[in-house]
């Protein structure tokens, strides 16, 4: 199969190493998940490609992402590392390939990232190409450069602490879908008395409420949980349809507060 769209859910992998690795993407693939979610430099990529092989899920079933580290973005260390980053997932092909985080001070011009992606694409390693953690002012310039090449996703932080409306709102103008990365504020959502109560009148969990509300904004939500549970629980998340007024609830917890924000992140919008 050849995925044109991203699958609406996927399973993050960020902070998951060795066995539970390859056990999370097993179990995740066999309660139905379709889209698993690496990086080089989650240093797990070995053990994803491992989970995927004992699955026993045909590999042309399952829409593959992993991303380019900001150390390996001239042009040729990118695409070597691309093909480093195929060995370790035992396979020949990404469905998708991001920029994990736009070059800090622009060290590695866009152009020559974003045109050895672009190449990498053209000799099959990668499906699509994508980016992440982009402002609305780096989405346009990445536009610029790639033309008539889509890119297929932004992915950036959002869950209703951080609603990240201006970045949404711009990369869906552009018709770049907006993947959703802690959709859950890395558990932080199962404390708030907002989502508590949404969730108890519905008999649902937070989590699945703020899951829902991610993909009530057409943004594709990619959480990451060990226990298959929490896993079956997320996937059914996607069956929850807000109203309204609970949806306007909601939105009202935004305040700004960004968990992924390292020194070399750009000038957020
Ligand atoms: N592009 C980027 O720069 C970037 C940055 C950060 C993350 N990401 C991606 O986004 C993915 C998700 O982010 P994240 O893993 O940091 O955070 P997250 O998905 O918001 O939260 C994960 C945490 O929530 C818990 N959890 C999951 N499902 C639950 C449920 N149904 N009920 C209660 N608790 C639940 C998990 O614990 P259990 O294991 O116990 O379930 C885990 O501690 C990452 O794995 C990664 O793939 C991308």
């Amino acid at each position: 199969m050849s995925f044109t769209t991203l699958p609406k859910i996927g399973m993050g992998t960020f902070r998951l190493k060795g066995n539970d690795a390859r056990e999370a993407v097993k179990s995740a693939l066999s309660l139905g998940y379709r889209h698993i979610d690496t990086a080089q430099m989650y240093e797990n990529e070995a053990e994803v490609g491992d989970g995927i092989t004992s699955s026993g899920i045909p590999r042309r079933d399952i829409f593959l992402t992993t991303k380019i580290w900001h150390d390996k973005l001239h042009a040729s260390d990118l695409i070597n590392s691309l093909h480093d980053s195929l060995a370790r997932l035992k396979t020949d092909h990404v469905d998708l390939t991001l920029i994990h985080w736009p070059s800090p001070d622009d060290e590695v011009p866009m152009e020559e990232y974003l045109g050895a992606l672009r190449d990498a694409q053209r000799e099959g390693l990668t499906e699509h190409i994508g980016i992440s953690n982009f402002t609305c002012a780096q989405m346009d310039r990445a536009k610029e450069i790639l033309g008539d090449s889509p890119i297929l996703t932004n992915q950036v932080e959002v869950h209703p602490f951080l609603a990240n409306r201006k970045v949404v709102e711009h990369a869906q103008e552009l018709g770049i879908t907006v993947t959703g990365y802690m959709p859950l504020a890395v558990g932080k959502v199962m404390e708030d008395e907002t989502l508590q109560r949404i969730a108890s009148e519905r008999n649902v969990t937070p989590a699945q409420i703020a899951i829902a509300w991610v993909a009530s904004r057409g943004v594709v939500p990619i959480p990451s949980s060990t226990r298959p549970s929490h896993q079956k629980a997320n996937l059914d998340a996607l069956n929850i349809e807000l109203t309204p007024e609970e949806i306007r609830s909601i939105d009202a917890l935004d305040r700004g507060e960004r968990i992924a924000n390292p020194g070399f992140a750009p000038a957020w919008d």
